[in-house]
């Protein structure tokens, strides 16, 4: 039986460590798909920086090279920016992939027409790794959809400034010193200001918006600030006072608006975000059935983040990966202004 075989875009933090994973657990993985898993084709920027170890797969930076190849049955996206990944996606489900995607910011953009073109060729969609690294969110809020309203989200969603914040207050670092080792880390996003001006957490919320609300956050009543107004005077103060600085992406649904906000927020030792640290993300969903579910967990990184991936990978080797957004929803609703434009 011919192996799955896979077209990987990119080749950083997250890419290798994807291709690693599948490497290390193949046995696991051909127990789930009864073959070998295989990544074919890896599609990089700059060839020349790059070296395999397996000198069968093809390493290009012409993404027609892949999407050409006689049999491709999942392309995963782990490339930066809004472009081109959205148009090599659309690509790969029009011919017939099933498609996992990383990349956060060009699925707030385009998650919905992704979603509906996916449906309509009846192929999947994973997208756990835009939200949380590691930690298994998406798959959780569907879960929950399915008895559940989710009334509510609170979390810290961007890794890279909550470790900038804890660094700062435990390790007495600066920003830049901090940053660097966020970047060295790989936790980062190939531009920094994406995670330290809150651009990054609001592309996280507006996932999650579409996902639980079917639309994005109202551009009248959102707010998104960074950490970069933070000084280590203040950071030192508000220790002193057993107080703690968090970036805190609050999604809420009021009447029929949805509200997004991500900004810094002081917090005592009773809020439930006090003690998460360093890269580690949280959320908290309010729910009308369950009560309140709090996940916690790595919210960047290579492992962490090719976890997501490879879970979205094995869902769809048992072929139970529910529809994507709620069905019905995502047509239906008229995509408002994207906020995060302008924000
Ligand atoms: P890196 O900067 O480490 O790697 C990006 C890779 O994509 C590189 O191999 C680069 O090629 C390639 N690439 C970038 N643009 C293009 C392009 N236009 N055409 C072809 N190849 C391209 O980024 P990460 O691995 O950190 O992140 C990848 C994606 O995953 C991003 O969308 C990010 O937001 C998301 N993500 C990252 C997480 C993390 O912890 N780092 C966690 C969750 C999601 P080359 O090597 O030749 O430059
Ligand atoms: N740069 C992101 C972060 C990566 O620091 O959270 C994970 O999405």
């Amino acid at each position: 039986m011919s192996a799955i075989s896979i077209g990987l875009l990119g080749f950083g933090t997250v890419g290798k460590g994807v291709y690693e994973t599948i490497s290390k657990h193949q046995g696991r993985l051909q127990a789930i798909f009864g073959r070998e898993v295989k990544v074919s084709a890896i599609l990089v920027k700059n060839v020349s920086k790059h070296s395999l170890p397996d000198g069968e797969v093809l390493l290009t930076d012409n993404f027609q090279e892949i999407i050409e190849l006689p049999k491709l049955d999942v392309v995963i996206d782990a490339i930066v920016g809004r472009e081109p990944g959205y148009t090599y996606l659309r690509q790969a489900i029009s011919r017939g992939c099933h498609v996992i995607t990383a990349n956060k910011e060009m699925f707030a953009f385009h998650g919905r027409e992704l979603a509906r073109l996916a449906k309509h060729n009846n192929v999947s969609l994973g997208f756990e790794a835009t939200v949380g690294g590691g930690i298994p969110i998406i798959q959780t809020i569907k879960q929950l959809l399915n008895a559940n309203k989710i009334e509510r989200i609170e979390g810290i969603l961007n890794g890279t400034s909550n470790f900038i914040l804890t660094s700062m207050r435990e390790e007495n670092l600066t920003f830049e010193e901090a940053l660097k080792i966020a970047q060295e880390k790989g936790y980062a996003e190939a531009d920094p200001k994406n995670d330290i001006e809150g651009y990054d957490a609001f592309y996280k919320a507006v996932v999650l918006s579409e996902l639980v609300f079917g639309k994005s956050p109202s551009q009248e009543t959102s707010v998104r600030e960074g950490i970069t107004g933070i000084t280590i005077e203040q950071i030192r103060v508000a220790a002193s006072l057993g107080l703690k600085f968090k970036h805190v992406a609050s999604i809420q649904k009021e009447q029929e608006t949805i509200s997004c906000t991500v900004k810094p927020v002081l917090t005592g030792e009773a809020h439930p975000l006090y003690r998460v640290e360093g890269v580690q993300n949280a959320v908290s969903i309010d729910a009308d059935i369950v009560g309140n579910i709090s996940l916690q967990g790595p919210g960047a990184g290579m492992f962490p983040t090719a976890s997501a991936i490879v879970e979205d990978l094995i869902h769809i080797g048992k072929a139970d990966f529910p529809a994507v957004f709620e069905e019905g929803k995502s047509e239906e609703t008229v995509l408002e202004q994207p906020v995060w434009v302008i924000l």
